[in-house]
C-alpha cells in the first residue's frame, strides 16, 4: 500500500495512537518508498497546518526520540498532506481524488477513525468517486454500531460497496504482543492443552483496569459506557482466544472460524441472569496514585445525573463441552487502583493433600498472562519452603518477555496498520464475530436500561464496587489482587 488516508485525521485517536504508529512504521523502514499520508477531517486546514499538528502528535506520543532524528520527521512530513472532507459534500471527495498521489485505487488504505454513523456515508462517497476498487482496503475503528441491529445494518450497507476481505475491523487489543503470544502458548506447546478444560480449570478471569478517567472524551463516553467501549470488543476478543478450539491452521479465517464459535456459545442472559451475574459501577471522586481526581459526573461533557457505567464485572459462561460450568469473569473499569490487563487461569485444587490439614490456606495453581503494563506469563506452583519440616508456598515460573527478547517492541496500532497494508486479516474482527459479540451484549444493555437501581458507585482509586468481589466469592473465587494467604 502506498497511500494512506485517515478520516478523523484531526481527532484524539489519530493524535494519540494512529499518527505516532504510522510514524514509527516509517522510521523503522516498514513503509513503501512511495508512501503518502493524507489526513482528512471536517476542519479547514492547510497542509502546513496539518503538518504542525502531526509533528506535535509525534513529539508528544511517539515512543521514539523524535529530537534525535529530525531529518526523519522532516521526510515524514514531506509525505504528509491534508484534505478537508465533509461526508455529505461531493466536491470534497473530488478534491481528495485529485490530491491522492496515485489515483490508482488499488494501492490505497482508507482508515475511518470516525464515529460509526459516518462509515457508510464515507464508503458510499469513496465508491461513487471510484476510490475503492476491488483491491482497496478500509479499516474501521470500534465501536462498530451501538447494538446488534445497528452493527448488522452497517455491515450490510458496507457490503454493497466492499467485499468482506477488504474490510479491516480494528480491535487494538488483538495487536498487543501477548495476545498473539497466547495463540503460540496454547497451540505451540503440548503441556497446557490436556489441562485446558472444565476438568482442570476452576475459573478464568480477564481483567482490564485503567487508572485514567474519561479524559477529554466525556461526551462520547457518556453515550457509550464501559460495556460497549471495552466488553463488547476487547474483553470478548480475549475470551474467544482463551477459549477457542485449536484451529486447523493459522490462516485468518481458520482462527476466526474458531473464535466465532466461542462467541456464539456464550450463554445468553435472561433478566434474572443480568441481575445476578453482572455488576456495573460509576466512579466517584477519590485519589489515584496519590492525586485527587473528580467524579465521573463532574467530568467535562458528562451530564450531572449520568447513569453511564465506567465499571463492569460479569460472570460469563460458555455452553460447550470444553467449558460447561466454568465461570469466565470479565472485569473492566476506569479510575481503578492500578493499570493492568491480565488473563488468569485458576486451576482446581488438588484432590487431596498428603501434607495434612495444618498447611496454610494456599491458592491453587494458576497461570497469569499479563498484557500490560509488563508482558509476562507466570505459572504459580507450590513448593516447599527451605528449612525444617514441610511448609508450602507459591513459587513462580516467570517468562519475562521484555528480558527474554531484544527485538523492537511493536505497538498494537503499528502492527495492525502494517497488517492491513500487507492484507493480513488475522488480527481483525470478521462481521460474524462482531454480530455474535453484540448478540451477547444486547440483552445486558436492554436490562440495564430498564433497571434504574442497579448502578453502584465506587471510589476512584479502588477496585470497583464491592459487589464485584461478591460476584466471585459466591463461587469460591476472588480477583487476583484480593487473595491473601494465611
Ligand atoms: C479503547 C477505549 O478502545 O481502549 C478506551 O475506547 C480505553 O476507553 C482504551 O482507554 C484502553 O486501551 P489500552 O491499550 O490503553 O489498554
Amino acid at each position: 500500500m502506498t497511500t494512506f488516508v485517515l478520516f478523523g485525521g484531526t481527532g484524539d485517536l489519530a493524535k494519540r495512537k494512529i499518527i505516532p504508529a504510522l510514524y514509527s512504521a516509517f522510521l523503522n523502514g516498514r513503509l513503501d518508498s512511495s508512501f503518502h499520508f493524507y489526513g482528512a477531517a471536517r476542519e479547514v486546514l492547510t497542509d502546513e497546518e496539518f503538518r504542525t499538528r502531526v509533528s506535535a502528535s509525534v513529539a508528544q506520543y511517539s515512543k521514539t526520540d523524535v529530537l534525535s532524528t529530525p531529518e526523519k520527521l522532516a521526510a515524514f512530513l514531506e509525505r504528509t498532506f491534508y484534505s478537508k472532507i465533509d461526508a455529505r459534500i461531493d466536491s470534497d471527495f473530488d478534491d481528495l481524488k485529485n490530491k491522492i498521489a496515485s489515483p490508482d485505487s488499488t494501492s490505497t488504505l482508507f482508515y475511518l477513525a470516525t464515529g460509526p454513523d459516518l462509515f457508510v456515508p464515507i464508503v458510499q462517497q469513496l465508491s461513487a468517486h471510484q476510490l475503492v476498487g476491488n483491491q482497496a482496503r478500509v479499516v474501521l475503528e470500534k465501536p462498530l454500531g451501538r447494538d446488534a441491529q445497528s452493527a448488522r445494518d452497517i455491515n450490510a450497507a458496507l457490503r454493497t460497496y466492499l467485499q468482506e476481505k477488504q474490510i479491516y475491523r480494528i480491535d487494538h487489543y488483538l495487536g498487543k504482543e501477548m495476545v498473539q503470544n497466547l495463540l503460540a502458548l496454547r497451540f505451540a506447546n503440548l503441556f497446557l492443552e490436556p489441562l485446558w478444560n472444565r476438568t482442570w480449570i476452576h475459573d478464568v478471569q480477564i481483567s482490564i483496569s485503567e487508572q485514567v478517567g474519561v479524559e477529554a472524551r466525556g461526551d462520547f463516553y457518556d453515550h457509550t459506557g464501559a460495556l460497549r467501549d471495552m466488553v463488547q470488543n476487547h474483553l470478548l476478543q480475549l475470551l474467544s482466544i482463551v477459549a477457542m478450539e485449536p484451529p486447523v491452521n493459522s490462516a485468518p479465517d481458520s482462527i476466526r472460524d474458531e473464535k466465532v464459535k466461542v462467541l456464539r456459545a456464550l450463554h445468553k442472559f435472561t433478566t434474572d441472569d443480568v441481575s445476578k451475574k453482572t455488576v456495573r459501577g460509576q466512579y466517584r471522586a477519590g485519589a489515584v496514585d496519590g492525586k485527587a481526581v473528580i467524579s465521573y459526573q463532574n467530568e467535562p461533557g458528562v451530564p450531572e445525573h449520568s447513569r453511564t457505567e465506567t465499571f463492569v464485572a460479569i460472570r460469563a459462561e460458555i455452553d460447550n463441552w470444553r467449558w460447561a460450568g466454568v465461570p469466565f469473569y470479565l472485569r473492566t473499569g476506569k479510575r481503578m487502583a492500578s493499570r493492568s490487563a491480565e488473563i488468569t487461569i485458576n486451576f482446581k485444587q488438588i484432590p487431596y493433600s498428603i501434607f495434612g490439614a495444618n498447611q496454610r490456606n494456599l491458592r491453587s495453581n494458576r497461570l497469569v498472562i499479563s498484557l500490560q503494563p509488563e508482558e509476562s506469563v507466570e505459572l504459580f506452583l507450590k513448593a516447599k519452603e527451605p528449612g525444617e519440616g514441610i511448609r508450602l508456598s507459591d513459587v513462580m515460573l516467570n517468562l519475562d518477555f521484555a528480558e527474554a527478547s531484544n527485538s523492537r517492541r511493536v505497538e498494537a496500532y503499528e502492527r495492525l496498520l502494517l497488517d492491513a497494508m500487507h492484507g493480513d486479516l488475522t488480527l481483525f474482527v470478521r462481521d460474524d464475530e462482531l454480530g455474535a459479540a453484540w448478540d451477547w451484549v444486547d440483552p445486558i444493555m436492554t436490562c440495564w436500561k430498564n433497571d434504574t437501581e442497579g448502578l453502584k458507585s465506587y471510589i476512584s482509586g479502588s477496585w470497583g464496587p464491592a459487589a464485584s468481589s461478591y460476584l466471585l466469592a459466591q463461587h469460591g473465587s476472588s480477583w487476583g489482587e484480593e487473595f491473601v494467604e494465611d
